[in-house]
């Protein structure tokens, strides 16, 4: 049986259970959240308007940074994506510092994380990359592994990743 534990943001340990009957022959089922992934360098975020309605960090592991950063794809086998997202929230102290309505932050976790996980062998039927959901106390399922796949085929020429790099400031503009 395999099991993970799962920190998820802003919550406590989760214990994430993949099945391993249906999907013993399914290589996905062997995602974990990996520890650490809170710490990872930020890639983007990104913000979902309508029924998703959140706020989001994109983070990578220090493999799928080095690619992205100079814009080279594929990302090579090993790196790995995490999509965190909060509810989007109106900071009250904010409209008592600017006098209007302003300021929206992150606020409770929602919408679970998900990963992309790279490795263009075990992965070749989902374009290289293992799809994973965790939500808090679920097992998690890769029966979607296709819906993700198909949705991200929109980006097949990035490797099937949509966010960029968010850019830094030009170096050299700033004393
Ligand atoms: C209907 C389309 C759609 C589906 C289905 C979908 N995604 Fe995405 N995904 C997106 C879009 C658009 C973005 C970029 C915007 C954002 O970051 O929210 C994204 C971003 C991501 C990212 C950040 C890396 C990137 O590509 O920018 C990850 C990780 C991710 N999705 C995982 C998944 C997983 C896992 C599933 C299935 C459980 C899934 N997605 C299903 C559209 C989709």
């Amino acid at each position: 049986m395999l099991v993970a534990t799962a920190a998820l943001a802003g919550g406590g340990a989760c214990m994430v259970q993949a099945a391993t009957d249906a999907g013993a022959t399914n290589a996905s089922h062997d995602i974990a959240l990996p520890a650490g992934y809170r710490d990872w360098t930020l890639i983007s975020v990104a913000r979902e308007e309508g029924r998703i309605d959140d706020l989001r960090a994109i983070l990578g592991n220090e493999a799928a940074i080095e690619a992205l950063r100079k814009g080279r794809y594929p990302l090579p086998d090993g790196a790995v994506i995490a999509r965190l997202a909060w509810s989007y929230d109106e900071l009250g102290e904010s409209a008592q510092a600017f006098g209007q309505s302003q300021s929206h932050v992150a606020g409770h976790p929602k919408n679970g994380v998900q990963l992309m996980v790279k490795d263009a062998t075990k992965y070749a039927s989902t374009g290289g990359w293992g799809y994973a959901q965790f939500d808090p106390g679920k097992s998690y399922s890769t029966a979607d592994q296709h819906a993700c796949f198909a949705c991200h085929s929109v980006v097949k020429d990035r490797d099937f990743v949509f966010n960029r790099f968010a850019p830094d400031l030009p170096t050299g503009t700033h004393p």
